[in-house]
């Protein structure tokens, strides 16, 4: 059986969870080589997976000037960065695990999914969801007609107050210009989901919403610019927040000391959340009419205690509801019975989306190892229409919901 080399280009939060799937399955993968910028990330990166010298790269132009040294590619760096990786990786024969969102604008994201065509390439794109036990139920339950054909569903997406602070406050996904709009950076998955399971093209959408609260007027009085100069009471202390959840502030420091770090004014993750520089949406609706005449709707919202989803389907014949955090489902066929299913007995490995991210993976290499057809779940051809849809509703949200057509 064929090892498949698999190189990392970006290795943060998500190359690093790539970097462990690969070493839980050394019989059909190894890591061939690691392109991160950050200089101070090298020693840790090469003695965790034993990296040699000539397989690091700090800069991708040098990776790619030794041609295709590895089987795939996955690009896993910031969302602006992937059209001019993908596109040169493509050109150097690569297959590639891209992650989402596919680019920041529809015509980069059309380019990289046309490319991939005429060069006969395979572009996965990390729509990791479709691969949870959670989802994947409840496209068995809608393709077997357990409840009929689905007439309505709406999915909300619960960010978590904490999380949307870390990530779209303070974080690397505040702005629309350097990342992309929240609906895209967050919410394409709950897109593709929707679209997977209703099994049709969405015609039209429509979308609201707004940044609302995370803005200077909305700042308590007394408050200060920064976590570690304010004595105001605020669920968003970012000095409380990260003493307590070590494993947040690893993702952007290496040094441990949570209050030394959170002093560093230049460290935007010790701002107060009323004055930061985000521009995102902190709230979002999307309405959708699909092919066949199904409607669908999206909640995206910063204002949770939990993060999860939870989704709502309606059929002719009756309705699915579930909660991807809690692990259930419950089905209700119309004057019939009702079926309560606990995702968690369905299968051993949750870890990382639900255990999305390693049945993805996997999937993708075994695949490209055994020269068959990808699965199609998150393909490039496929994850397209998510991020048109996305793209649409951010066109949508700023023309105070006008209808577009898709
Ligand atoms: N599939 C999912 O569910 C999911 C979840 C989270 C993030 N993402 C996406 O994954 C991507 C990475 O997110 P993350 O959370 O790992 O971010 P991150 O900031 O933790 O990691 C990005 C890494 O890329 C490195 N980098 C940046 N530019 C580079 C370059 N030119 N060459 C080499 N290295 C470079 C950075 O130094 C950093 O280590 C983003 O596009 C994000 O939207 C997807």
């Amino acid at each position: 059986m064929k090892k498949m080399k698999l190189a990392i280009l970006g290795f943060g939060q998500r190359g690093y969870m790539y970097a462990n799937i690969i070493k839980r399955y050394p019989e059909e993968m190894e890591l061939g080589a690691v392109c991160e910028i950050n200089p101070v990330k090298k020693p840790f990166i090469m003695n965790m997976y034993n990296v040699k010298e000539e397989d690091y790269y700090t800069d991708y132009r040098d990776m790619f000037k030794q041609g295709k040294i590895a089987d795939i590619l996955v690009i896993s760096t910031m969302d602006q960065d992937h059209y001019d990786q993908a596109m040169a990786a493509l050109d150097l024969g690569y297959d590639i695990l891209l992650e989402k969102p596919i680019a920041a604008e529809i015509d980069h994201c059309i380019q990289i999914r046309d490319k991939a065509n005429e060069l006969g390439r395979k572009v996965a794109v990390c729509h990791v969801l479709r691969y949870t036990p959670f989802y994947q139920k409840i496209k068995d339950i809608v393709d077997a007609g357990k409840i009929g054909k689905i007439m309505t569903l709406s999915q909300t997406e619960h960010i978590g107050y904490y999380h949307y602070a870390h990530s779209y406050v303070r974080g690397n996904w505040r702005r629309a210009e350097t990342s992309a709009p929240m609906i895209l950076a967050k919410a394409c998955h709950d897109l593709d989901i929707i679209r997977w399971l209703i099994g049709e093209q969405c015609e039209a959408l429509s979308s609201f919403g707004n940044l609302s609260y995370f803005k200077q007027e909305n700042a308590p009085a007394g408050s200060a610019d920064y976590c570690y100069k304010c004595e105001v009471e605020c669920p968003y202390n970012a000095i409380r927040f990260y003493n307590s959840h070590r494993d947040w502030f690893m993702i952007f420091s290496l040094d441990p000391d949570v209050d030394k770090v959170l002093r560093n004014e230049a460290i935007s993750y010790g701002r107060c959340v009323y004055r930061s520089d985000n521009n995102v949406a902190d709230h979002q609706v999307v309405n959708m009419l699909f092919a066949a005449g199904a409607t669908a709707s999206l909640t995206v919202t910063a204002f949770s205690n939990e993060i999860h989803r939870s989704i709502k389907i309606h059929g002719t014949k009756g309705e699915i509801e579930g909660d991807l955090e809690k692990m259930e489902i419950i089905v209700k066929r119309y004057g019939g019975e009702i079926e309560i299913i606990d995702v968690k007995a369905l299968a051993s490995d949750f870890s990382g989306h639900g255990g999305g991210d390693v049945k993805m993976v996997v999937d993708f290499v075994r695949n490209l190892r055994e020269g068959k057809a990808i699965s199609g779940l998150t393909d490039i051809n496929n994850s397209i229409e998510s991020h048109r849809m996305a793209f649409a509703a951010e066109a949508s949200r700023r023309d105070r919901g006008k209808v577009i057509k898709l």
